[in-house]
C-alpha cells in the first residue's frame, strides 16, 4: 500500500490551486451547499452581529466570503499560499475584505488563535484531506481549543458509502482506514463512516447529523454520493 508525506500532499495542493485539474469545484466562487445549510441552522440558534467564525483549510475562500457577506466576522486559513493569495484577491473584489480575514496556516501546526475565540468552526472537506492520523488528531484538538464553550463545529465530509470514493479505495488504498491516494495526482483523501466520526469527535456533543445525497461527476462519469453533514457542540 502506498503512503504520502506531508510535503508531497502540500505540493499537490499548491499545484491544484494554481491550475485546477481534478477538483475544479474547489476553484468555484459559489459557497458550499453544506455551509449555506449550516448558516441557516446557526441563524436560528445564536447568531448575533458580532458572531465570529473560522473555516479551516478554506481553499480560495468561497464559503468564508459568502459568510462575510452575511455580516459574520470570518477568518479562513489554508496551508496553500496560492489559495490564500487568490482568496484575498476575491474578498477584496467582493468588497468584504473588512469582514473576511485570510491567512496561511498549516492545520497540523499550532493555530495562531487564542483559545475560546470562535462561535463556530467549519470543516468543509478539510480534515478529510490531512494525510496522517497524528495530523488529523492535532487539527481536531486545535479546532476544539479555539471554539468558545458552547460554540459549534460543522463537519461536512466524504462518506465511505460514496460510489466514486469506494472505487478509489479498492484501486489505490493507503495503510490508513477508509482512505486512498488519487490515481492521477497521488493526493491523499480519507472517507468516514458515522461511527468513526462519532468516536473521533467524542470530546464534543453531537447536535445534528444529516446525509447529503447528490450526484458528482469524476472523469466524465456520474457517481452517487451520500456525504455526511454534522454539527457538534463544545
Ligand atoms: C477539498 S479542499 C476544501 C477547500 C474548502 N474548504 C472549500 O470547501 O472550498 C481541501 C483544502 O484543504 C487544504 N489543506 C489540506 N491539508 C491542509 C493542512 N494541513 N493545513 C491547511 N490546509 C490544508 C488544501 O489546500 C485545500 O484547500
Amino acid at each position: 500500500m502506498k503512503n504520502i508525506t506531508h510535503e508531497e500532499q502540500h505540493g499537490i495542493w499548491e499545484k491544484e490551486h494554481l491550475s485546477p485539474y481534478v477538483l475544479k469545484q474547489m476553484d468555484s466562487e459559489d459557497p458550499s451547499g453544506g455551509v449555506i445549510t449550516f448558516y441557516e441552522w446557526f441563524s436560528g440558534k445564536k447568531q448575533s452581529a458580532s458572531s465570529k467564525g473560522l473555516e479551516m483549510c478554506c481553499g480560495k475562500g468561497r464559503s468564508v466570503i459568502w459568510l462575510a457577506k452575511q455580516k459574520i466576522k470570518m477568518t479562513g486559513f489554508d496551508f496553500s499560499e496560492n489559495a490564500i493569495k487568490e482568496a484575498k484577491r476575491r474578498s477584496k473584489l467582493a468588497g468584504v475584505d473588512s469582514n473576511a480575514h485570510f491567512m496561511v496556516q498549516d492545520a497540523t501546526k499550532r493555530w495562531a488563535f487564542d483559545s475560546n475565540t470562535f462561535d463556530f468552526v467549519i470543516d468543509c472537506f478539510a480534515t478529510t484531506d490531512i494525510e496522517s492520523d497524528e495530523g488529523r488528531n492535532f487539527a481536531r484538538d486545535e479546532a476544539i481549543r479555539v471554539l468558545k464553550p458552547g460554540g459549534y463545529l460543522l463537519v461536512y465530509t466524504l462518506s465511505t458509502e460514496n460510489e466514486f470514493h469506494s472505487e478509489m479505495m479498492k484501486i489505490s488504498p493507503t495503510s490508513q482506514s477508509n482512505s486512498f491516494l488519487h490515481p492521477t495526482t497521488g493526493k491523499f483523501e480519507k472517507t468516514w463512516d458515522v461511527k468513526e466520526l462519532e468516536q473521533f469527535y467524542s470530546k464534543l456533543s453531537l447536535v445534528e447529523l444529516r446525509r447529503v445525497p447528490k450526484t458528482s461527476t469524476f472523469f466524465g462519469k456520474e457517481y452517487r454520493e451520500s456525504n455526511i453533514w454534522m454539527v457538534l457542540k463544545k
